[in-house]
Protein backbone atom coordinates (compact mmCIF):
# COMPACT_ATOMS: atom_id res chain seq x y z
CA UNK A 1 0.00 0.00 0.00
CA UNK A 2 0.99 3.43 -1.06
CA UNK A 3 1.52 5.25 2.44
CA UNK A 4 1.30 9.12 2.97
CA UNK A 5 0.55 10.12 6.64
CA UNK A 6 1.47 13.58 5.67
CA UNK A 7 0.30 15.20 2.31
CA UNK A 8 -2.16 18.23 3.93
CA UNK A 9 -3.37 17.66 0.04
CA UNK A 10 -4.80 14.15 0.85
CA UNK A 11 -6.81 15.23 4.07
CA UNK A 12 -8.60 17.88 2.17
CA UNK A 13 -9.31 15.80 -0.22
CA UNK A 14 -10.72 12.80 2.03
CA UNK A 15 -10.64 13.59 5.29
CA UNK A 16 -9.16 11.11 7.31
CA UNK A 17 -7.32 7.64 5.58
CA UNK A 18 -8.43 5.18 7.24
CA UNK A 19 -8.06 2.53 5.09
CA UNK A 20 -3.79 3.03 5.29
CA UNK A 21 -4.64 3.30 9.14
CA UNK A 22 -6.11 -0.15 8.65
CA UNK A 23 -3.51 -2.04 6.83
CA UNK A 24 -0.47 0.18 9.23
CA UNK A 25 -2.48 -1.28 12.27
CA UNK A 26 -2.57 -5.13 10.91
CA UNK A 27 1.18 -5.28 9.21
CA UNK A 28 2.87 -2.28 10.54
CA UNK A 29 2.14 -0.95 13.28
CA UNK A 30 5.17 0.58 14.10
CA UNK A 31 5.70 1.88 11.20
CA UNK A 32 9.07 4.02 9.88
CA UNK A 33 7.41 7.00 8.01
CA UNK A 34 9.93 8.38 5.42
CA UNK A 35 9.28 11.92 4.27
CA UNK A 36 11.05 13.58 1.24
CA UNK A 37 12.79 15.58 3.35
CA UNK A 38 10.48 18.84 3.59
CA UNK A 39 9.72 19.36 7.03
CA UNK A 40 9.58 16.36 9.56
CA UNK A 41 8.74 13.86 8.17
CA UNK A 42 10.48 11.40 9.20
CA UNK A 43 9.40 9.24 12.12
CA UNK A 44 7.93 6.29 13.33
CA UNK A 45 3.77 6.28 12.88
CA UNK A 46 2.03 4.93 15.86
CA UNK A 47 -1.51 3.62 14.48
CA UNK A 48 -2.99 0.83 17.46
CA UNK A 49 -4.66 1.69 20.36
CA UNK A 50 -2.59 0.15 23.24
CA UNK A 51 0.79 1.51 21.24
CA UNK A 52 -0.75 5.30 21.69
CA UNK A 53 -1.72 4.64 25.03
CA UNK A 54 1.53 3.11 25.82
CA UNK A 55 3.33 6.26 24.55
CA UNK A 56 1.21 8.96 25.84
CA UNK A 57 1.98 7.16 29.69
CA UNK A 58 5.25 7.21 29.63
CA UNK A 59 6.56 11.09 29.03
CA UNK A 60 9.58 9.75 31.05
CA UNK A 61 10.69 8.28 27.40
CA UNK A 62 8.75 9.67 25.11
CA UNK A 63 9.22 13.97 25.29
CA UNK A 64 6.18 16.48 24.52
CA UNK A 65 8.85 18.97 23.57
CA UNK A 66 8.38 19.93 19.54
CA UNK A 67 5.20 17.85 19.87
CA UNK A 68 3.37 19.75 17.21
CA UNK A 69 2.39 19.73 13.33
CA UNK A 70 4.73 17.87 11.29
CA UNK A 71 4.85 19.93 8.17
CA UNK A 72 5.96 22.47 7.42
CA UNK A 73 8.16 22.82 10.02
CA UNK A 74 7.18 25.96 12.45
CA UNK A 75 9.60 29.20 12.24
CA UNK A 76 12.22 29.90 15.30
CA UNK A 77 10.10 32.36 16.63
CA UNK A 78 6.93 29.99 17.04
CA UNK A 79 9.08 27.23 18.35
CA UNK A 80 10.89 29.25 20.85
CA UNK A 81 6.75 30.48 21.94
CA UNK A 82 5.30 26.91 21.66
CA UNK A 83 8.25 25.71 23.85
CA UNK A 84 7.03 28.07 26.82
CA UNK A 85 3.63 26.68 26.94
CA UNK A 86 2.28 23.79 29.20
CA UNK A 87 1.40 21.34 25.92
CA UNK A 88 5.39 20.74 25.16
CA UNK A 89 6.67 20.81 28.24
CA UNK A 90 7.12 17.57 30.26
CA UNK A 91 7.15 16.86 33.93
CA UNK A 92 8.52 18.37 36.27
CA UNK A 93 8.05 21.93 34.63
CA UNK A 94 4.50 20.71 33.26
CA UNK A 95 2.96 19.47 36.31
CA UNK A 96 3.45 22.83 38.33
CA UNK A 97 1.51 24.43 35.90
CA UNK A 98 -0.98 21.78 35.24
CA UNK A 99 -1.65 21.40 38.71
CA UNK A 100 -2.38 25.42 38.65
CA UNK A 101 -4.89 25.46 35.76
CA UNK A 102 -6.51 22.26 36.46
CA UNK A 103 -8.33 24.13 39.21
CA UNK A 104 -10.29 25.77 36.42
CA UNK A 105 -11.57 22.90 34.94
CA UNK A 106 -12.75 20.33 37.34
CA UNK A 107 -16.74 19.31 36.42
CA UNK A 108 -18.10 21.18 39.27
CA UNK A 109 -16.67 24.66 37.59
CA UNK A 110 -17.14 23.89 33.89
CA UNK A 111 -20.64 22.59 34.83
CA UNK A 112 -21.54 26.00 36.21
CA UNK A 113 -21.16 26.76 32.50
CA UNK A 114 -23.80 25.21 31.12
CA UNK A 115 -26.37 27.73 31.24
CA UNK A 116 -24.31 30.51 29.50
CA UNK A 117 -23.40 28.21 26.97
CA UNK A 118 -26.88 27.07 26.12
CA UNK A 119 -27.54 30.49 26.06
CA UNK A 120 -24.62 31.42 23.31
CA UNK A 121 -25.96 28.20 21.49
CA UNK A 122 -29.90 29.85 21.21
CA UNK A 123 -28.42 32.83 20.12
CA UNK A 124 -26.62 31.62 17.45
CA UNK A 125 -29.64 29.92 16.25
CA UNK A 126 -31.42 32.93 16.66
CA UNK A 127 -28.99 34.77 14.21
CA UNK A 128 -29.56 32.38 11.26
CA UNK A 129 -33.26 31.49 12.24
CA UNK A 130 -35.03 33.81 10.11
CA UNK A 131 -32.99 32.95 7.36
CA UNK A 132 -33.64 29.50 6.70
CA UNK A 133 -30.19 28.10 6.00
CA UNK A 134 -26.80 28.11 7.12
CA UNK A 135 -23.64 27.45 6.82
CA UNK A 136 -22.72 25.41 9.57
CA UNK A 137 -18.94 26.32 10.03
CA UNK A 138 -19.20 29.70 9.65
CA UNK A 139 -22.59 30.53 11.82
CA UNK A 140 -22.50 27.93 14.52
CA UNK A 141 -19.68 25.83 15.06
CA UNK A 142 -17.32 27.93 15.03
CA UNK A 143 -18.39 31.03 17.07
CA UNK A 144 -19.15 28.62 20.03
CA UNK A 145 -16.12 27.39 21.27
CA UNK A 146 -14.50 30.97 20.79
CA UNK A 147 -17.70 32.52 22.48
CA UNK A 148 -17.49 29.61 25.20
CA UNK A 149 -13.58 30.96 25.61
CA UNK A 150 -14.29 34.55 25.72
CA UNK A 151 -17.02 33.68 28.58
CA UNK A 152 -14.40 31.67 30.05
CA UNK A 153 -12.11 34.82 30.24
CA UNK A 154 -14.81 37.32 30.72
CA UNK A 155 -14.08 38.97 27.96
CA UNK A 156 -16.58 41.34 26.84
CA UNK A 157 -19.10 40.27 23.93
CA UNK A 158 -17.76 43.47 21.82
CA UNK A 159 -14.19 41.98 22.14
CA UNK A 160 -15.21 38.56 20.57
CA UNK A 161 -14.36 39.67 16.82
CA UNK A 162 -11.31 40.38 17.26
CA UNK A 163 -10.37 37.80 19.44
CA UNK A 164 -11.57 35.25 16.58
CA UNK A 165 -9.31 37.23 14.16
CA UNK A 166 -6.34 36.34 16.34
CA UNK A 167 -7.10 32.84 17.22
CA UNK A 168 -8.02 32.01 14.00
CA UNK A 169 -4.67 33.71 12.77
CA UNK A 170 -2.68 31.85 14.77
CA UNK A 171 -3.74 28.51 14.66
CA UNK A 172 -0.87 26.68 12.29
CA UNK A 173 -2.64 25.98 9.10
CA UNK A 174 -1.44 24.66 6.01
CA UNK A 175 -4.86 26.02 4.56
CA UNK A 176 -4.67 29.30 2.89
CA UNK A 177 -8.44 30.27 3.13
CA UNK A 178 -7.24 30.53 6.62
CA UNK A 179 -4.18 33.22 6.63
CA UNK A 180 -1.98 34.82 3.55
CA UNK A 181 1.35 32.45 3.10
CA UNK A 182 3.63 35.53 4.90
CA UNK A 183 1.51 35.66 7.94
CA UNK A 184 3.39 33.07 10.22
CA UNK A 185 0.63 33.90 12.76
CA UNK A 186 3.27 35.72 15.05
CA UNK A 187 1.78 39.25 14.70
CA UNK A 188 -1.41 37.33 16.63
CA UNK A 189 0.05 35.95 18.82
CA UNK A 190 1.49 39.26 20.06
CA UNK A 191 -1.26 40.77 19.58
CA UNK A 192 -3.06 38.01 22.01
CA UNK A 193 -0.31 38.20 24.34
CA UNK A 194 -1.01 41.83 25.07
CA UNK A 195 -4.82 41.31 25.08
CA UNK A 196 -4.49 38.83 27.56
CA UNK A 197 -2.00 40.90 29.86
CA UNK A 198 -4.48 43.31 30.34
CA UNK A 199 -6.90 41.10 31.56
CA UNK A 200 -4.76 39.86 33.62
CA UNK A 201 -3.90 43.41 35.20
CA UNK A 202 -7.29 44.16 35.21
CA UNK A 203 -7.93 40.57 37.25
CA UNK A 204 -5.74 41.02 39.55
CA UNK A 205 -7.21 44.59 40.70
CA UNK A 206 -10.77 43.40 40.03
CA UNK A 207 -10.95 40.10 41.16
CA UNK A 208 -14.49 37.93 39.61
CA UNK A 209 -15.95 34.41 40.37
CA UNK A 210 -14.73 33.84 37.50
CA UNK A 211 -12.10 31.29 36.08
CA UNK A 212 -9.49 33.92 35.56
CA UNK A 213 -9.13 35.38 38.71
CA UNK A 214 -9.41 31.49 40.13
CA UNK A 215 -5.81 30.96 37.93
CA UNK A 216 -4.18 34.19 38.84
CA UNK A 217 -5.20 34.04 42.84
CA UNK A 218 -2.14 33.23 45.21
CA UNK A 219 -2.34 30.18 46.67
CA UNK A 220 0.56 29.35 48.87
CA UNK A 221 2.56 30.95 46.15
CA UNK A 222 1.64 28.43 43.82
CA UNK A 223 -0.49 30.56 41.64
CA UNK A 224 0.65 31.99 37.74
CA UNK A 225 2.31 34.47 36.97
CA UNK A 226 1.32 37.05 34.55
CA UNK A 227 3.63 36.04 31.44
CA UNK A 228 2.80 32.51 32.03
CA UNK A 229 -1.22 33.18 32.26
CA UNK A 230 -0.90 34.66 29.04
CA UNK A 231 0.83 31.92 27.42
CA UNK A 232 -2.36 30.07 28.93
CA UNK A 233 -4.93 32.34 27.34
CA UNK A 234 -2.65 31.87 23.85
CA UNK A 235 -2.98 27.46 24.40
CA UNK A 236 -6.23 28.05 25.45
CA UNK A 237 -7.63 29.89 22.07
CA UNK A 238 -5.75 27.32 19.91
CA UNK A 239 -6.35 24.36 22.04
CA UNK A 240 -9.92 25.05 22.87
CA UNK A 241 -11.34 26.39 18.89
CA UNK A 242 -10.61 24.45 16.39
CA UNK A 243 -10.83 21.35 17.89
CA UNK A 244 -14.15 21.82 19.59
CA UNK A 245 -15.60 23.22 16.45
CA UNK A 246 -14.27 20.38 13.85
CA UNK A 247 -15.88 18.04 16.33
CA UNK A 248 -19.49 20.02 16.14
CA UNK A 249 -19.18 20.03 12.24
CA UNK A 250 -17.90 16.45 12.01
CA UNK A 251 -20.59 15.32 14.45
CA UNK A 252 -23.50 17.27 12.23
CA UNK A 253 -21.94 15.51 9.29
CA UNK A 254 -22.05 12.01 10.70
CA UNK A 255 -25.73 12.52 11.61
CA UNK A 256 -26.36 13.43 8.08
CA UNK A 257 -24.33 10.87 7.22
CA UNK A 258 -26.11 8.13 9.57
CA UNK A 259 -29.36 9.95 10.19
CA UNK A 260 -31.17 6.98 11.18
CA UNK A 261 -28.74 7.97 14.38
CA UNK A 262 -30.13 11.84 14.39
CA UNK A 263 -33.81 9.92 14.43
CA UNK A 264 -33.03 8.07 17.47
CA UNK A 265 -31.55 10.82 19.03
CA UNK A 266 -34.95 12.65 18.25
CA UNK A 267 -36.91 9.69 19.19
CA UNK A 268 -35.77 9.73 22.44
CA UNK A 269 -35.69 13.18 23.22
CA UNK A 270 -39.76 13.07 22.24
CA UNK A 271 -40.53 9.59 24.85
CA UNK A 272 -38.20 12.02 27.75
CA UNK A 273 -35.15 10.37 27.50
CA UNK A 274 -31.65 11.33 28.05
CA UNK A 275 -29.55 8.71 27.82
CA UNK A 276 -27.96 9.04 24.80
CA UNK A 277 -27.18 12.68 25.89
CA UNK A 278 -24.69 10.98 27.94
CA UNK A 279 -23.07 8.85 25.17
CA UNK A 280 -23.51 10.91 22.10
CA UNK A 281 -20.90 13.38 22.74
CA UNK A 282 -17.98 10.99 23.39
CA UNK A 283 -19.22 9.32 20.13
CA UNK A 284 -18.63 12.66 17.90
CA UNK A 285 -15.31 12.50 19.33
CA UNK A 286 -14.09 8.99 18.85
CA UNK A 287 -15.59 9.17 15.24
CA UNK A 288 -14.14 12.59 14.06
CA UNK A 289 -11.19 12.32 16.00
CA UNK A 290 -10.61 16.27 15.55
CA UNK A 291 -6.70 16.16 16.36
CA UNK A 292 -5.42 13.51 14.32
CA UNK A 293 -1.77 13.07 15.75
CA UNK A 294 0.68 14.37 18.38
CA UNK A 295 4.34 14.06 18.19
CA UNK A 296 6.60 13.12 21.19
CA UNK A 297 10.62 12.42 20.56
CA UNK A 298 12.04 9.89 22.12
CA UNK A 299 14.38 10.82 25.29
CA UNK A 300 16.40 6.56 25.10
CA UNK A 301 16.42 4.10 23.32
CA UNK A 302 13.31 1.93 23.84
CA UNK A 303 11.45 -0.69 21.64
CA UNK A 304 7.69 -0.90 21.16
CA UNK A 305 6.12 -4.20 19.89
CA UNK A 306 10.13 -5.56 19.68
CA UNK A 307 10.57 -2.39 17.14
CA UNK A 308 13.84 -0.66 18.23
CA UNK A 309 13.48 3.27 18.47
CA UNK A 310 16.61 5.29 19.39
CA UNK A 311 17.09 8.19 21.32
CA UNK A 312 16.46 11.47 19.58
CA UNK A 313 13.71 9.72 16.98
CA UNK A 314 10.39 11.16 16.11
CA UNK A 315 7.37 9.02 17.38
CA UNK A 316 4.19 10.30 15.77
CA UNK A 317 0.95 8.61 17.84
CA UNK A 318 -2.33 8.67 15.09
CA UNK A 319 -5.37 9.01 17.37
CA UNK A 320 -8.20 8.60 14.44
CA UNK A 321 -6.15 5.60 13.63
CA UNK A 322 -6.00 4.25 17.32
CA UNK A 323 -10.34 5.36 17.72
CA UNK A 324 -10.43 2.50 14.88
CA UNK A 325 -9.14 -0.33 16.44
CA UNK A 326 -10.94 -3.08 15.74
CA UNK A 327 -9.22 -4.86 18.58
CA UNK A 328 -10.74 -2.20 20.95
CA UNK A 329 -14.15 -0.83 19.38
CA UNK A 330 -16.82 -3.50 18.55
CA UNK A 331 -17.82 -2.39 14.92
CA UNK A 332 -15.89 0.54 14.65
CA UNK A 333 -16.37 2.09 11.27
CA UNK A 334 -20.28 2.10 12.51
CA UNK A 335 -21.49 5.70 13.96
CA UNK A 336 -23.27 4.74 17.48
CA UNK A 337 -24.74 7.40 19.19
CA UNK A 338 -25.49 4.68 22.33
CA UNK A 339 -21.69 3.43 21.89
CA UNK A 340 -21.19 2.16 25.78
CA UNK A 341 -18.64 1.60 26.92
CA UNK A 342 -16.55 3.91 24.37
CA UNK A 343 -12.72 4.17 25.73
CA UNK A 344 -11.94 6.15 22.42
CA UNK A 345 -8.39 8.05 22.74
CA UNK A 346 -9.67 11.34 21.12
CA UNK A 347 -8.89 13.66 24.27
CA UNK A 348 -5.66 11.69 24.37
CA UNK A 349 -4.35 8.42 25.41
CA UNK A 350 -4.05 9.34 29.19
CA UNK A 351 -0.67 10.80 30.75
CA UNK A 352 -0.08 14.32 31.93
CA UNK A 353 -1.43 15.96 29.19
CA UNK A 354 -4.72 14.57 28.55
CA UNK A 355 -7.05 17.16 27.73
CA UNK A 356 -7.45 19.77 30.27
CA UNK A 357 -10.94 20.53 27.96
CA UNK A 358 -12.54 17.16 27.71
CA UNK A 359 -15.76 18.24 29.95
CA UNK A 360 -16.00 21.97 28.72
CA UNK A 361 -15.75 20.02 25.22
CA UNK A 362 -18.30 17.54 26.23
CA UNK A 363 -20.51 19.97 27.39
CA UNK A 364 -20.17 22.39 24.31
CA UNK A 365 -21.21 18.91 22.40
CA UNK A 366 -24.27 18.33 24.37
CA UNK A 367 -26.03 20.90 24.57
CA UNK A 368 -24.93 22.59 20.93
CA UNK A 369 -26.87 19.22 19.71
CA UNK A 370 -29.46 18.90 22.17
CA UNK A 371 -30.26 23.24 21.36
CA UNK A 372 -30.24 21.50 17.21
CA UNK A 373 -32.54 18.43 18.43
CA UNK A 374 -34.83 20.85 19.70
CA UNK A 375 -35.19 24.00 17.21
CA UNK A 376 -34.30 22.28 14.14
CA UNK A 377 -34.76 18.86 14.29
CA UNK A 378 -34.92 18.97 10.60
CA UNK A 379 -31.93 20.30 9.33
CA UNK A 380 -30.73 18.75 6.20
CA UNK A 381 -26.62 19.63 4.41
CA UNK A 382 -27.11 21.09 0.81
CA UNK A 383 -24.09 21.08 -0.41
CA UNK A 384 -20.63 19.15 0.33
CA UNK A 385 -18.32 19.76 3.26
CA UNK A 386 -15.19 21.54 1.88
CA UNK A 387 -12.30 19.64 4.44
CA UNK A 388 -9.75 22.01 5.98
CA UNK A 389 -6.01 21.08 4.01
CA UNK A 390 -4.41 19.83 7.68
CA UNK A 391 -3.00 16.79 8.29
CA UNK A 392 -2.84 17.64 12.32
CA UNK A 393 -6.44 18.58 12.65
CA UNK A 394 -9.45 16.62 11.19
CA UNK A 395 -11.56 19.97 9.77
CA UNK A 396 -14.50 21.16 7.70
CA UNK A 397 -14.84 24.42 6.39
CA UNK A 398 -17.78 24.92 5.08
CA UNK A 399 -20.95 22.55 5.36
CA UNK A 400 -24.06 24.53 3.60
CA UNK A 401 -27.37 23.52 5.91
CA UNK A 402 -31.17 24.48 5.20
CA UNK A 403 -33.51 23.87 8.27
CA UNK A 404 -37.37 25.61 9.07
CA UNK A 405 -37.09 26.72 13.06
C1 LIG B 1 -4.67 18.74 25.12
C2 LIG B 1 -8.02 16.99 22.07
C3 LIG B 1 -11.10 20.53 23.39
C4 LIG B 1 -7.61 22.51 26.07
C5 LIG B 1 -5.32 17.96 24.20
C6 LIG B 1 -4.77 16.78 23.57
C7 LIG B 1 -5.70 16.30 22.71
C8 LIG B 1 -6.87 17.15 22.79
C9 LIG B 1 -5.59 15.08 21.79
C10 LIG B 1 -3.36 16.26 23.78
C11 LIG B 1 -3.28 15.08 24.70
C12 LIG B 1 -1.89 14.54 24.87
O1 LIG B 1 -0.91 15.11 24.38
O2 LIG B 1 -1.77 13.50 25.51
C13 LIG B 1 -9.14 17.80 22.17
C14 LIG B 1 -10.39 17.57 21.45
C15 LIG B 1 -11.25 18.57 21.82
C16 LIG B 1 -10.55 19.41 22.77
C17 LIG B 1 -10.64 16.45 20.46
C18 LIG B 1 -12.66 18.83 21.39
C19 LIG B 1 -13.50 17.90 20.98
C20 LIG B 1 -10.44 21.35 24.25
C21 LIG B 1 -11.00 22.52 24.89
C22 LIG B 1 -10.00 23.09 25.63
C23 LIG B 1 -8.82 22.26 25.47
C24 LIG B 1 -12.44 22.99 24.74
C25 LIG B 1 -10.00 24.31 26.51
C26 LIG B 1 -10.83 25.27 26.49
C27 LIG B 1 -6.53 21.66 26.02
C28 LIG B 1 -5.26 21.95 26.67
C29 LIG B 1 -4.41 20.86 26.40
C30 LIG B 1 -5.17 19.93 25.59
C31 LIG B 1 -4.93 23.21 27.48
C32 LIG B 1 -2.98 20.69 26.88
C33 LIG B 1 -2.97 19.94 28.18
C34 LIG B 1 -1.59 19.69 28.71
O3 LIG B 1 -0.61 19.87 28.01
O4 LIG B 1 -1.51 19.32 29.89
N1 LIG B 1 -6.62 18.16 23.72
N2 LIG B 1 -9.27 18.92 22.94
N3 LIG B 1 -9.12 21.22 24.64
N4 LIG B 1 -6.45 20.45 25.39
FE1 LIG B 1 -7.90 19.61 24.29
Amino acid sequence: MDIDLVNPDFYANGGIPHEQFRWLRENAPVYRHHGDGAGETDFWAITRFDDVVHVSRHPEIFSSREKLALFPEPSEDQLAMQRMMMLNQDPPEHTRKRSIVNRGFTPRTIGKLEDHIRAICDGLIDEVAGRGEADFVHDISAPLPLYVICELLGAPPEDREKIFDWSNRLIAQDDPDYRAPEDDGMAAATELYAYANELAVRRREEPRDDIVTKLLQQHGGEELSVDEFDLFVMLLTVAGNETTRNAASGGMLAFFENPAQWQRLLDERAAGGDRLAGTFPDEIVRWVSPVNLFKRTAMKDTEIRGQRIAEGDKVVVFYSSANRDEGVFADPYSFDVGRDPNPHIGFGGGGPHFCLGAHLARLELRVLFETLLARMPGITQTGDARRLRSNFINGIKEMPVRFAT
